[in-house]
C-alpha cells in the first residue's frame, strides 16, 4: 500500500490506493481543516506536496477552478481532491499570520499566480525572526526577496517545489 507522510507532524502510515489525502489525514488523526466537507468549494484543505506529485491523481476541473479562485498553484493541492496512487510526502501549511491591511495591499501587487507561495516565504522569514505582526515596513523587504526567488523558479513546478521545500526546511 502507498505510504503517506504528513509534516510538520512527521506522521506516516500506509493508506489504501484511491483514498484522498484528506482521508489519509483523518485516518492518521491529523487535524486538517476542510470547511466545505470535501467538495472542492473552500480551499481550506490545501496542502503542499513535498514529494511524489506524480503519485497523485491529476487535478480535475473542480479542483482547478477552486485552486484558481484561491490563487494557489503547484506545489499546492486540495487534499480532499488529490487521490493517492503511490508514496507521497506533504506538508500542511501553517495558519496564515496576521497581515496589516497596507501590507496585504503590497502583497496584492505581486503575481496573482504565485501569491500564496510568496506569502509562505514571507511568513516563514518573519517567523524565523520572531515577527508576528506583518506591517508594510516589515514585509516590503521580505516581499522583494520572496518575489525574486519565485520569479527565478516561475513556471517550473520542480524548481517551485524545491523552493517551497527549502522554506519548509524539508529539502
Ligand atoms: S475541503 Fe473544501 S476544498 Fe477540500
Amino acid at each position: 500500500m502507498p505510504r503517506v507522510t504528513f509534516h510538520p507532524e512527521g506522521r506516516a502510515d500506509e493508506i489504501q490506493r484511491g483514498k484522498s489525502l484528506l482521508d489519509a489525514a483523518e485516518k492518521m488523526g491529523i487535524d486538517l481543516r476542510h470547511d466545505c466537507g470535501g467538495f472542492a468549494t473552500c480551499s481550506t484543505c490545501r496542502i503542499i506536496i513535498l514529494d511524489g506529485v506524480s503519485n497523485l491523481t491529476e487535478i480535475d476541473l473542480d479542483e482547478e477552478n477552486m485552486l484558481e479562485e484561491a490563487e494557489l498553484s503547484a506545489p499546492f493541492r486540495l487534499s480532499c481532491q488529490a487521490k493517492i496512487l503511490g508514496d507521497v510526502t506533504v506538508r500542511i501549511p501553517e495558519e496564515a499570520m496576521e497581515w496589516s491591511k497596507e501590507a496585504l495591499g503590497s502583497l496584492a501587487q505581486h503575481s496573482e499566480k504565485y501569491r500564496e507561495i510568496i506569502r509562505l516565504i514571507v511568513e516563514d522569514k518573519a517567523r524565523s525572526l520572531n515577527i508576528t505582526s506583518l506591517l508594510p515596513e516589515t514585509v516590503i523587504p521580505f516581499l522583494e526577496e520572496a518575489k525574486k526567488a519565485v520569479d527565478e523558479a516561475a513556471d517550473d513546478p520542480v524548481a517551485l517545489s524545491a523552493l517551497v521545500k527549502q522554506v519548509c526546511d524539508m529539502a
